[in-house]
């Protein structure tokens, strides 16, 4: 294991702040994995997996050691007439890996086009986008279990994958994913009922969408309303969408007849967080180094010089507005460290 000491994490992660990590060490292989763990817990020292840093804020410096992951590859493993098995290494771009199935006809993951980070880091938070979210496709994750040491393979229902949640989250720093192993379709029902999708196959006039034709729609939308991290540092969406109670929404809609949000079960609705956040004046708004971008409330840009407290305390700022006016938790998406 080749150990670096005391690095700047700017360019290790999308919002490009300059915090610094105490060691840092590249992984290339999974023998690599138990050779950093065991180091670690004989320095007693936390660890951090990280793939492309694209959802992740840094408020103070790492103390620990940082897993670059480059385990790369994909591997068919199985095919029927109907599916195909993949296995992928966790250090894979995951748009590359999506344009890859698209090119080769497999479908199930291409709504999920040009979401920034890595295959190993698409089941902690379960990545979803336009109707679609990746726990949908996958069929295992491989990982070391830190806690016994032992490699484990944990099924799509271990995963106990949730809105924006998994396994990987609630145990958070247990498991050290280094596979995840996809189910793809051949004949995929392609899934085209998100209205801006819509908007844009009738523009082009494509009444029968190929999975490119999706995967370049869903490309144009995310462009045109999310900043590209390699001009402007940011991490997506910074909040998770809330969910509330059918009473609470009902009471709500009453004194903001313009609230977006839609059911997502008999007593369940899912609010547009984007929307309250807009609506409490924030769009656009910038102070010093930090902004709500003006395209898409949920995302925190940082406009260049930025430090983690920064943006943290500015996303501080946006939940105690929103709490305020309309009496909403917001939580955050993006990992604090
Ligand atoms: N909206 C506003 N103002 C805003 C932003 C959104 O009024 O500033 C409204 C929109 O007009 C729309 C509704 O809110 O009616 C939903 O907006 P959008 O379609 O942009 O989706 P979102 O709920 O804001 C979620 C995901 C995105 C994902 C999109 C598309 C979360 C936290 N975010 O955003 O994921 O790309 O849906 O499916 O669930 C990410 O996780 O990093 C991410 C970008």
């Amino acid at each position: 294991m080749r150990l670096e000491e005391n690095i700047s994490l700017k360019q290790y992660t999308t919002f490009g702040c300059n915090e610094t990590g105490r060691y840092f060490t590249n992984i290339k292989k999974t023998e690599e994995v138990i050779e950093a763990i065991t180091w670690c817990k004989e320095k007693q020292l936390p660890y951090l997996v990280l793939g492309t840093g694209s959802n992740i804020l840094f408020t103070k410096p790492f103390e620990g050691l940082i897993l670059k992951m480059g385990i790369i590859g994909i591997n068919k493993t199985n095919e029927t007439a109907t599916e195909v098995f993949l296995s992928v290494g966790a250090g894979e771009n995951w748009h590359h890996f999506v344009s890859y199935c698209v090119q080769k006809g497999w479908g199930g993951i291409e709504n999920l086009s040009l979401i920034p980070g890595t295959v190993g880091a698409s089941p902690i938070q379960n990545i979803g986008a336009y109707g679609v979210e990746v726990q949908e496709s996958i069929e295992s994750v491989t990982a070391l279990d830190t806690q016994t040491n032992h490699w484990v393979t944990l099924s799509n229902s271990e995963c106990t994958f949730g809105y924006r949640n998994s396994l990987f989250k609630k145990e958070k720093n247990r498991y050290l994913i280094t596979a995840v192993q996809f189910i793809l379709k051949k004949q995929p029902q392609l899934r085209t009922e998100y209205g801006s999708i819509k908007e844009i196959l009738h523009e082009k006039n494509i009444k029968n969408p190929s999975l490119a034709d999706l995967s370049n729609a869903i490309v144009q939308i995310r462009t045109s309303k999310l900043p590209d991290p390699s001009q402007l540092g940011n991490a997506g969406s910074f909040f998770k969408n809330p969910s509330l109670s059918k009473t609470n929404f009902e009471e709500l809609k009453n004194n903001f007849p313009e609230l977006i949000a839609y059911p997502i079960s008999d007593d369940t609705y899912k609010l547009a967080a984007g929307w309250l956040i807009e609506n409490c004046g924030w769009k656009g708004a910038r102070k010093g180094n930090v902004g709500c971008y003006d395209k898409q409330s949920l995302v925190i840009v940082n406009y260049g010089q930025a430090t983690g407290k920064e943006i943290y305390d500015f996303s501080e700022e946006i939940i105690q507005s929103v709490l305020t006016k309309f009496n909403i938790v917001l939580e955050r998406e993006v990992n604090i460290l």
